[in-house]
């Protein structure tokens, strides 16, 4: 069953459909957007993961975030601890997409700089879409080239704002970031994010989890609040600059 997403704010309505939601997440324009879940006290994640955060309605608003991109980028640390496969959406998504003039899945972008991804991984041998491998020019991407379109830019680290450019080159103007909290920092730090999407999951996980984003920002980004939908406990919370 669907789980039930009202919105709250700022235009108070019930039981939203896929379009509804799909409509109120709809942006004009080239836009980096960032979705995560956090625990009610800050944590990112439960037992080393997102996924113990997620309730149902943040599921399918992450599906719906997902179905509305061009690129899901990831840094490399998220793809290896939540166990990335293909980047894949729904039969749902995917018939939405093509009605509206798009291909049928997202492009998965990984952001390493390391290159400890395993090109005969599913993630790259199953993708319905062929992946791009963010790195730096000093990488040996080699292994990549043959499944992989492979963005390198910058020398010891990956140069976000130059990787993004070259994303949008290849005609790709919508980009969610689903995390992680490294990679959100270096977006964060080198101001490439336009709008967040924080799913505020019903528990209270103290220990040490990480923040959404660390690193180190040269001023804080000031926000502004889009909208609050609410599926059962779950606060899903839309923040634009
Ligand atoms: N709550 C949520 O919504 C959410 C979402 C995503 C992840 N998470 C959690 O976050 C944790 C992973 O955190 P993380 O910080 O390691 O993940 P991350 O940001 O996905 O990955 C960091 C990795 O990205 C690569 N990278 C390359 N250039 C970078 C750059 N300029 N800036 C940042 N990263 C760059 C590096 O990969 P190489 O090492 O390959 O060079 C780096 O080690 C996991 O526990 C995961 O479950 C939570």
């Amino acid at each position: 069953m669907t789980a039930r997403i009202d919105m709250l704010w700022p235009d108070p309505r019930e039981t939203l459909s896929d379009d509804a939601l799909v409509e109120a997440l709809a942006v004009a324009g080239p836009t980096v957007r960032m979705n995560f879940v956090s625990s009610i006290d800050g944590s990112a994640t439960h037992e080393g993961r997102s996924g113990g955060l997620s309730g149902a309605a943040d599921k399918r608003h992450f599906e719906l975030l997902r179905r509305v991109t061009d690129v899901v980028l990831v840094g490399a640390g998220t793809v290896r601890d939540e166990g990335y496969g293909p980047m894949r959406v729904s039969d749902a998504s995917a018939d939405w997409r093509e009605r509206h003039g798009m291909p049928r899945h997202p492009v998965f972008a990984i952001v390493t700089g390391r290159l400890d991804l395993d090109p005969s991984s599913p993630i790259f041998t199953d993708a319905p879409v062929r992946p791009i491998v963010v790195t730096t020019a000093r990488a040996d991407a080699t292994a990549f080239a043959g499944v992989a379109d492979v963005v390198a830019v910058g020398d010891e680290h990956v140069d976000l704002a130059g990787a993004l450019a070259t994303i949008r080159g290849m005609g790709h103007a919508q980009v969610l970031g689903e995390g992680g909290p490294s990679l959100f920092g270096s977006l964060l730090a080198a101001d490439l994010v336009d709008e967040l999407c924080l799913t505020v999951s019903p528990t209270l996980e103290a220990g040490d989890g990480p923040r959404i984003a660390h690193g180190s920002v040269p001023t804080a980004h000031g926000m502004h609040l889009g909208h609050v939908l609410r599926g059962g406990d779950e606060l899903l919370l839309r923040y634009t600059r």
